[in-house]
C-alpha cells in the first residue's frame, strides 16, 4: 500500500522523487522501491527518515505500528504531519504513542490506489490545522476519491471501501465463471465481466442516479434480466452484502475497542 501510494503521488506530482524517502525492513524492499521510483531507500532507517521528514506516512501492518512509532517518537516534531494508514488503529493510540502534540491523520485507502482509482476515507485528530488537512488531501487526491470522516467511522470505511475491491473481485469472478458455465471462452468471458463491473460503476459515479434507477433502466418486462434479479434476490444477494459489510466493521469496532482499553488501562 505504501509503494502504491507512492507512485501514486510521483505520477500525479504532488511530490518529487528526490523529496520522498522510504523505509522498509529488509534490504531487498528497499532495493526495489529504489530501483522502481529512482527515490532514496533505506532498510531500518525509520529515525533518520523521520527526523529529516516534514509528513511522516506509516504504512506497515497494523500490528507494527505501535513499533515503528516508539522507534522515531523521540525525533518526532510538533510541526510535522504524522499519517498512519493502519486499519483498526485509532487517532487517540496514535497520539498516545507519538506523546507529540502534533497533527496526527489517519487515511484508510484501497488498493485501486495503484491506477489512481482508489477510494480513501480520511480522519484528523484536533491538532490538525486547515492548511495541513488541505495538504494531506492533496496527497491521497492523487492517487483517488477522498471522503472526510469522524474517527469513529473509520471501521465502516475499512469495511466498505478499504476491503470493498475483495468483494468486488469474487463477483467479477463469479461472472466470469459463469460465463465459462454457459459455454463462453475463458477471454471473453473476462473482458465482458471486467468491463461490465467498469462500465456500470462508472454509469452510476457520472449519472448520479440512483443504481436502484440505473438497475430499473435495464429490465424489460419479462425479460432477460428481471429473470436473472429474481434468482438474485432469492438467495439474497443484496442482503449477503449488507451483513458481510456489517460483520467486517463489527470485526474493526472490536479490534478498536480493545486498542483503546489498552490505553485506558495503566501499563504496570
Ligand atoms: N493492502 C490493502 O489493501 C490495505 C488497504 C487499506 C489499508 N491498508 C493498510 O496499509 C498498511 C500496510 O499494509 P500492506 O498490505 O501494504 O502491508 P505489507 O505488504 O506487509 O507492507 C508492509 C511494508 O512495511 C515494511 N515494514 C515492516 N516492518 C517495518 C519496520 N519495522 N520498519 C520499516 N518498514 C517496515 C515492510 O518491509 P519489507 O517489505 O522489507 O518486509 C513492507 O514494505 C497496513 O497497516 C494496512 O492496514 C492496507
Amino acid at each position: 500500500m505504501g509503494a502504491a501510494l507512492l507512485g501514486g503521488m510521483l505520477k500525479a506530482e504532488v511530490v518529487e522523487a528526490s523529496q520522498c524517502v522510504a523505509t522498509t525492513r529488509t534490504g531487498a524492499s528497499a532495493a526495489a522501491l529504489a530501483k522502481r521510483f529512482g527515490i532514496l531507500a533505506t532498510a531500518g532507517g525509520n529515525r533518520e527518515a523521520a527526523a529529516a521528514a516534514d509528513i511522516v506516512i506509516l504504512a506497515v501492518k497494523p500490528v507494527n505500528v505501535s513499533k515503528v512509532i516508539r522507534e522515531i517518537r523521540d525525533v518526532l516534531r510538533p510541526d510535522q504531519i504524522l499519517i498512519s494508514l493502519a486499519a483498526m488503529l485509532p487517532l487517540a493510540v496514535l497520539e498516545a504513542e507519538a506523546g507529540v502534540p502534533m497533527a496526527v491523520f489517519r487515511a484508510m485507502p484501497n488498493i485501486p490506489v495503484i491506477l489512481e482509482e482508489g477510494a480513501i476515507g480520511l480522519s484528523h485528530n484536533a491538532v490538525a490545522t486547515r492548511a495541513q488537512r488541505e495538504m494531506v488531501e492533496s496527497i491521497f487526491r492523487a492517487v483517488g476519491v477522498v471522503a472526510w470522516v469522524d474517527d469513529e467511522q473509520m471501521d465502516a470505511v475499512t469495511a466498505l471501501s478499504g476491503s470493498g475491491p475483495a468483494y468486488v473481485y469474487i463477483f467479477i469472478e463469479a461472472m466470469i465463471a459463469a460465463g465459462l458455465k454457459m459455454g463462453l471462452s475463458r477471454d471473453i468471458s473476462t473482458r465482458l465481466a471486467e468491463q461490465t463491473v467498469l462500465g456500470a460503476a462508472k454509469h452510476v459515479r457520472d449519472s448520479g442516479l440512483h443504481p436502484a434507477i440505473l438497475r430499473d433502466q435495464v429490465i424489460t418486462p419479462g425479460g432477460v434480466t428481471i429473470a436473472a434479479i429474481h434468482e438474485l434476490e432469492r438467495h439474497g444477494l443484496r442482503s449477503m452484502l449488507i451483513s458481510a459489510i456489517e460483520a467486517a466493521t463489527q470485526h474493526s469496532r472490536n479490534k478498536t475497542r480493545a486498542m483503546l482499553d489498552s490505553l485506558e488501562t495503566p501499563q504496570p
